[in-house]
């Protein structure tokens, strides 16, 4: 039988999370937890935060499709804080939640939360980011992108447009790289990915590198110091859409056109991010796919019904000039 209700004093523990509970199909008087009946899943789900548009409607393709599914949600948003998912997960074991998903803020640091999951038969979905752990029974599967593969599809652009992205002409590609926020699992495997792909050409460089937190303003401000640091900087790679366009901030405050005074790469594919590509401030975009809910609740109803899932689910992903961009751009759903 399902666990479905959430106990008084688990209620009164959580009460300083700011849990939401959403979703779900009927309500039952009898049910604590606002949800369903006794055959309703109520998933816990520990979001990393608000830090972009990509989180945005990574949320909102979660709590509709949980809605859709007739799944109970009890959400939290972890204000990109690892203590505050942990706090979050305790509190999921509390409730005796039927599974638990969470995209990890960093990768390092989740053994212990996710052995107390274990022991108390929980089963725990890892979506989006990966966790770094040797014990891979910790968790049921990992649903999301391959953040190295993006980081290699910027860098497999900038080998191939090389010689336009040396902007001032003196034979070097001098890049700046915005990172994601720091030991997070896209921050850590788009950076080796960008890093392994340029290594095939000498003329392109990483002068500097610095985290901006995956947000608009860590990029605007990261950027400015950058242009009063740098000499020569030919490309922007930002590991998301926001902080390339806090980065365009930047770069237009100081009096210089993006996208052609500087080449800029981003991740993510927004429709801000898309905007601007069109628009001609972005030259290029690796798409990372948000609307991962649909996947996500099939996945749980499978685990919690005892089905074997396959341990990797990888989302598919493009890539994006500005010509096709403006292709698609009407089209875009986030
Ligand atoms: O984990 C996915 C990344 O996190 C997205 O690229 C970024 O925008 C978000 O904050």
């Amino acid at each position: 039988m399902l666990k479905k209700t959430m106990s008084a004093a688990a209620a009164l523990a959580v009460g300083s999370l700011a849990l939401t509970a959403c979703g779900g199909t009927s309500s039952g008087a009898d049910d604590a937890s606002g949800g369903g009946g006794d055959d309703t899943i109520t998933m816990g789900f520990a979001q990393v935060g608000a830090e972009s548009g990509w989180r945005t409607a990574n949320t909102q393709s979660i709590q509709d499709s949980a809605e859709e599914a007739g799944i109970e949600l009890v959400f939290s948003d972890a204000q990109q804080k690892q203590e505050n998912q942990i706090k979050a997960i305790r509190s999921y074991i509390q409730q005796d939640v039927d599974v638990i998903a969470f995209s990890p803020v960093v990768e390092t640091g989740w053994d212990a939360v996710l052995l107390e999951a274990k022991r108390a038969g929980i089963p725990v979905i890892l979506t989006d980011r990966a966790v770094d752990s040797e014990d891979d029974s910790l968790y049921e599967t990992f649903l999301g992108s391959d953040f190295v593969l993006e980081g290699e599809r910027a860098g497999e652009w900038l080998v191939e447009n090389a010689e336009e992205s040396d902007v001032d002409g003196d034979g070097d590609v001098n890049v700046v790289q915005l990172e994601g926020t720091t030991g997070a699992a896209p921050a850590i495997d788009r950076a080796e990915g960008f890093a392994d792909t340029i290594a095939s050409d000498d003329s392109i460089e990483v002068t500097a590198s610095q985290t901006g937190d995956f947000t608009r303003d860590g990029g605007k401000r990261v950027m400015e110091s950058f242009l009063n640091s740098e000499d020569g900087i030919d490309v922007v790679y930002a590991h998301n859409d926001d902080m390339g366009l806090g980065a365009i901030e930047a770069i237009e405050a100081a009096g210089m056109t993006p996208g052609e005074d500087i080449k800029i790469i981003t991740v993510d594919a927004v429709k801000d991010g898309m905007q601007a590509l069109v628009d001609g401030k972005i030259n290029y975009i690796v798409e990372c796919n948000p609307l991962l809910g649909p996947q996500l609740m099939e996945l749980a109803e499978q685990v919690v019904a005892g089905e074997e899932v396959e341990p990797r689910v990888v989302t598919e992903e493009t890539t994006f000039t500005q010509d096709e961009a403006a292709e698609v751009i009407d089209e875009r759903q986030y």
